[in-house]
């Protein structure tokens, strides 16, 4: 902090203010891409796509495309400039619109231009597209039997696992399969492209990485970054969905504008969306684990597999991120993680909301439901035995200190404030004289690491502008999703110049302000951009501050910013008037932030670093119903202490937290991708996919802000990133489900419930226990 801030109580950082744009959104003023005004001229684009999901392309016949009437471009393969190919880390393994052979059903073969949006959708039925159809692989099993990868399998490792394992007093082995997840952002992918002069591009886009669809958008044009300007307002949600696949339809309008002269625009409707674009990776999880009397975790072997789909796209760093999570917040001594990235002919998988981190944290809580089952001991205590903490029990298998555990005492905390132990006893005799309702209850925590784990991207920009009036323009690289990063990154620079937040004008995500940003992902959009927008407020602060010295003869630390006001000396002047007279004293007022994330590093090869600049941390405990003729249930009470340092603001970090519980337990409940043997997604509508609703929150839902949370790490004002970790919490309900369906067998083992944790499997992991239970 910076002397003036040191002595000043902060104004508007720490208050739960309310989202910028909270009543435009509620009265639908708020501008998505689809609400922006049509340029005169403009062009609606559509897509045709594959309706095979692996193939070679004999001959596209789209003659009659082009005769259609309204129609005015049809693109393919052969008209892209520059290079033909959307992957993210520069793997060349994904085409912009295919050349010969297809890998998915639904995959881009050629793109129409018409002058409404319908007729280019109609125009696309009269496409003759012959193609040769190749064996497909299409689920996890079947990669793996073909040792078919995006990427190499990777392995983690500390001690023989193996050999602790077999000398272990007990022994238990597993297996989990997880569905994915469709990320249901309210505004499909979208994207408007307004020629400009010299064939430059200004590309209007729903994207969390605008500097990324620059530079595919330039590269599929054949043309260097500069000529290209991407701008992002604010996406109508995006959820690791817009991470990197809202580029490709950003790049079909600029080829289309490119061709035409003219702009164009695309807006997938929500089943093209569903069907074309990537989701959560599914992943099927093996476990072996060997452990003492009292439950604690000895040694552990651990097999993910996950499908990727047709290309890499971010399935390495999301697979790596799985392994990071896999031992969630316990200590495991002798460890072995391995991981297979499968390569399937399905539409190629992405980020979603944890990264990876979901899959790899449902791993490990379901081995702890095991132990406690094998030993018949309450889970809880299984858990509490295995946390990190104590005597040698604080490094993880990438050798990274947990230094700042605080999960024993949050823990402990939940378990008095939701009276866990009361109600553990309550549900027992519930079960015992009701035979067809059963209910369980079940408590998770939750350590989230935040950072990307690939080091470089952790950084940062932002440009601050303070005009002559002394209003205040902010401007960063992180983009606006709902998650209310602008916000607190306004909050921020109010303080900085101690003025009111209403003076700060938040403004669109430009790549032509700040450059070469990362995307808006990792949770660490207000970590990252707050620090390099306070970074530039400090040193336009500085150059006032000599300002003023100078001209009114001030010691510097007799200045003081406080309450829209300066105090220099004596004197006390608005803000504006010294803002006023500093121009008028030719100071710039204009300034450039940066920030990188320090202390971190990790080399991938010995798998050994400190990735992450630090862990959130959370807990919930989930009491669910279950009927046992239906298979369904419904979510009695939520308890919920999440931890985030100190709160930006505590009204945007509680919607998050109930929103990420709210869309993990959609994930591991209800939520259910289902592709047919031809590789068709067949549930690609909110009549066949359900996504959580009102009714579906907990009846009784009491979420709290850990009180004591302070970041040990010098983050933001000692705040602690919030986007994702909340959704982990959800992984209580599915553990709840499985202890209810448990409550029908005593003594056994741990019933086998896979996810989403739908009625349908409800029903078959009963069968499957009453025809084998142990
Ligand atoms: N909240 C809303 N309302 N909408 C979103 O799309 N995305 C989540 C989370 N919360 C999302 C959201 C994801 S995946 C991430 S990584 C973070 O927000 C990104 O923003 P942050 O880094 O500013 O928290
Ligand atoms: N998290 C989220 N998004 C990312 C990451 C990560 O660790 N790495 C690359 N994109
Ligand atoms: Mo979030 S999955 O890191 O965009």
């Amino acid at each position: 902090m910076n002397r003036e801030s040191k002595s000043r109580p902060a104004m508007a950082v720490h208050q739960a203010l309310a989202h910028d744009s909270a009543i435009k959104h509620v009265t639908g003023q708020a501008i998505y891409i689809d609400d922006i005004l049509e340029p005169r001229g403009i062009l609606h684009v559509y897509v045709g796509t594959s309706t095979v999901a692996h193939g070679r392309i004999r001959h596209l016949d789209l003659d009659g495309v082009r005769q259609f009437p309204g129609v005015v471009a049809v693109i393919t393969a052969a008209d892209i400039p520059g290079v033909n190919d959307i992957s993210p880390m520069h793997t060349l393994d994904e085409e912009l619109l295919a050349s010969s052979i297809v890998h998915f059903r639904g995959q881009a073969l050629f793109a129409v231009a018409a002058s409404s949006r319908d007729a280019a959708r109609r125009a696309c039925k009269h496409a003759k597209v012959d193609i040769e159809e190749l064996p497909a692989v299409l689920d996890i099993e079947t990669a793996m039997a073909q040792q078919a990868w995006v990427d190499a399998p990777h392995e983690m490792k500390r001690g023989d696992s193996e050999a602790v394992i077999a000398g272990a007093q007990h022994r238990l082995e597993g297996e989990l399969w997880l569905g994915g997840q469709d990320h249901f952002y309210l505004e499909g992918q979208a994207a408007l492209c307004v020629p400009q002069e010299d064939g430059d591009m200004m590309i209007f886009s729903s994207s969390q990485h605008p500097s990324e669809v620059q530079h595919l958008v330039a590269s599929a044009l054949g043309r260097p970054d500069n000529a290209v300007t991407v701008e992002v307002r604010r996406m109508g949600g995006a959820f690791g969905g817009k991470e990197t696949q809202a580029a490709q339809w950003a790049m079909l309008t600029a080829l289309v504008a490119h061709h035409t002269g003219r702009p164009a625009k695309i807006r997938l409707d929500r089943d093209d969306d569903m069907i074309s674009t990537g989701k959560r990776h599914d992943f099927r999880i093996r476990y072996r684990v060997g452990f003492d009397s009292r439950g604690r975790v000895e040694g552990i072997d651990l097999e993910l597999a996950s499908r990727c789909g047709m290309s890499a796209d971010l399935s390495g760093p999301i697979n790596d991120r799985a392994m990071f999570h896999s031992d969630n917040g316990y200590y495991l001594p002798a460890v072995r993680i391995r991981s297979y990235r499968c390569r399937t002919h399905t539409v190629s998988n992405t980020a979603f909301r944890g990264f990876g981190g979901p899959q790899g944290m449902m791993g490990i809580e379901r081995v702890m439901d095991a132990i406690a089952a094998e030993l018949g001991l309450d889970p809880l205590q299984v858990r509490l035995a295995n946390l990190y903490g104590g005597e040698g029990r604080d490094v993880t298998p990438y050798y990274m200190t947990v230094e700042d555990n605080i999960l024993p005492e949050m823990l402990d905390e939940l378990t008095r404030s939701s009276d866990y132990a009361q109600r553990c006893e309550d549900i027992l005799s519930f079960n015992q004289s009701s035979t067809v309702i059963k209910r369980g209850i079940a408590l998770t925590p939750v350590k989230f690491g935040i950072s990307f784990t690939n080091t470089m991207l952790n950084q940062a920009g932002a440009l601050v502008h303070v005009y002559k009036d002394g209003s205040i323009h902010l401007n960063h690289g992180g983009t606006e999703m709902g998650q209310g990063l602008f916000i607190k990154v306004a909050q921020v620079v109010a303080d900085a110049f101690r003025v009111d937040v209403g003076r700060v004008k938040i403004t669109a995500t430009t790549t032509g302000k700040v450059p070469n940003t990362s995307a808006t992902a990792a949770s660490s959009g207000s970590d990252m951009n707050a620090m390099a927008a306070l970074n530039a407020c400090r040193k336009i602060v500085k150059r006032l501050t000599a300002f003023a010295a100078e001209k009114y003869a001030v010691a510097k630390s007799e200045i003081h910013f406080d309450h829209d006001e300066v105090l220099i000396g004596d004197l006390r002047k608005p803000f504006s008037e010294l803002v006023m007279e500093a121009w008028q004293g030719r100071v710039s007022l204009s300034a450039t932030g940066f920030y990188r994330t320090p202390k971190i590093h990790y080399d991938r090869e010995t798998a050994r670093g400190r990735p992450f600049f630090y862990f959130a941390y959370g807990a919930a405990v989930s009491e669910v119903e279950i009927d046992t003729l239906t298979g369904e249930h419904c979510l009695r009470r939520v308890d919920i202490l999440h931890e985030v340092g100190q709160s930006l603001n505590p009204a945007i970090d509680m919607g998050q937290i109930e929103g990420g519980f709210v869309q993990g337990a959609g994930w591991l409940t209800t939520e259910e991708l289902w592709w047919d043997e031809e590789g068709a997604l067949r549930t690609h509508a909110p009549s066949t996919y359900k996504i959580p609703v009102s009714s579906d929150v907990p009846q009784t839902f009491k979420v709290e802000i850990w009180k004591r949370g302070k970041n040990r790490e010098a983050t933001i004002n000692r705040s602690k990133a919030v986007g994702e970790p909340p959704l982990m919490l959800a992984i209580s309900v599915h553990s709840a489900i499985n202890q209810a369906i448990a409550s029908l067998f005593p003594g056994s083992c741990i019933p086998p419930l896979d996810a989403p944790a739908t009625p349908e499997r409800v029903l078959m992991c009963i069968k499957r226990m009453r025809q084998s239970p142990v």
